[in-house]
């Protein structure tokens, strides 16, 4: 296996509804910091979207705010490699030759394709259940080391790992076995309206999440909605699911550690520290927007990132994947 000079790390964000709050805390505001130490690869997964049926103009839509969003987060294109997934086609490639590898019996423990096929039971498609062989397919074309995600895609990652390992068992060392990178605060940040459940882009409740495009107005009113706990007092615990939600949320939003937020909120109710949370939220979110709407009236710059990104991305993915086509038996195409 060729060496790297440095690590790599890989990680995705489908531009599918609303990008939450939970998707920044848990995954983007962490890639940032890693652009210093590593060799990075954001991309936005527009063909995982697919599995779900799109409106294609709201698809195209949704794919530019999230790459204006990535840089708006502080991805800086000069430093990371940033790309949309269908630009490089060795993905759905790659794929293809990872779906002889995983077993069906495995992919229909995914408990994304059980949660997915019943809320979408109407479109229980192929790609759905597919869809983490097509997340491989992103991790091991890049031979990436590290996946910054939140603990709902661990599983995914895990399923990775085994294809990888599986693969290079078969055929000879050939991916590296990516590990996933946590940061143990954020990664499930809940929903507003059941502490028990995922703040997720897909809840019919919009007061359920934070978008990433609301207005501090919708913040506030959605934070002031939120449910809580029974008793009043702002802490942190088993019991206290939907406090320790806001809890987390605001401490990752104001930098207050968990221990003096909770001091400072003591004898004080749950209207103060809502709106405590809701401008350590704003705070965050409210500069994020600017920079995402500046950035989104210059076609031609976003253009030029994506094309950069797109050649970089294809350079490394086109060599691993004519090196596992050659493993696995295939006769190259002569030029
Ligand atoms: P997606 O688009 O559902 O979510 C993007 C990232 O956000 C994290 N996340 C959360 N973290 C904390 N709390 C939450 N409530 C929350 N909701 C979502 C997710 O864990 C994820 O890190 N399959 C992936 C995208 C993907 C990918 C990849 C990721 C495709 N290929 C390769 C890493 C590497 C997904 O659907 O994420």
């Amino acid at each position: 296996m060729e060496e790297q000079a440095r690590k790599r790390v890989f990680s995705g964000v489908q531009p599918t509804g609303k990008v939450t709050l939970g998707n920044y805390l848990g995954a983007i505001r962490n890639w940032q910091p890693l652009q210093e130490q590593y060799d990075c690869i954001y991309c936005v997964v527009d063909l995982h979207s697919l599995t779900v049926t799109q409106v294609p103009a709201e698809l195209r839509k949704n794919t530019m705010e999230l790459v204006a969003l990535y840089i708006a987060c502080g991805i800086d294109p000069t430093k990371s490699t940033l790309f949309i997934q269908s630009h490089v086609h060795e993905h759905a490639e790659l794929a293809w030759i990872l779906d002889t590898i995983a077993y069906v019996g495995e992919l229909n423990r995914m408990t994304q394709f059980k949660d997915k096929s019943r809320k979408h039971a109407d479109n229980i498609n192929m790609g759905l259940m597919n869809y983490p062989v097509l997340m491989a397919s992103d991790i091991l074309l890049y031979n990436a080391d590290y996946i910054p995600v939140g603990k709902d895609q661990v599983q995914h990652v895990e399923l990775t790992r085994d294809v990888a390992q599986r693969f290079n068992a078969r055929y000879s060392d050939t991916f590296v076995v990516p590990q996933t990178l946590i940061n143990k605060s954020g990664q499930s940040i809940k929903s507003l309206q059941d502490p028990s459940a995922k703040m997720s882009k897909s809840d019919p409740n919009d007061n359920a999440l934070i978008s990433l495009n609301d207005d501090a107005d919708t913040i506030r009113r959605k934070l002031r909605r939120a449910v809580t706990d029974s008793d009043t007092c702002v802490r942190h615990g088993a019991d206290k699911p939907a406090i320790t939600n806001l809890l987390n949320i605001y401490t990752l939003c104001s930098g207050v550690s968990m221990s003096d937020a909770e001091k400072s909120f003591e004898g004080k109710g749950y209207g103060e520290f809502k709106d405590a949370v809701a401008d350590a939220v704003i705070s965050v979110v409210s500069p994020i927007q600017a920079e995402q709407k500046r950035l989104l009236a210059d076609k031609a710059y976003l253009e030029g990132v994506l094309k950069t990104g797109a050649e970089q991305a294809s350079y490394i993915a086109s060599k691993t994947l004519a090196k596992v086509y050659r493993k696995v038996g295939l006769i190259p195409r002569v030029r």
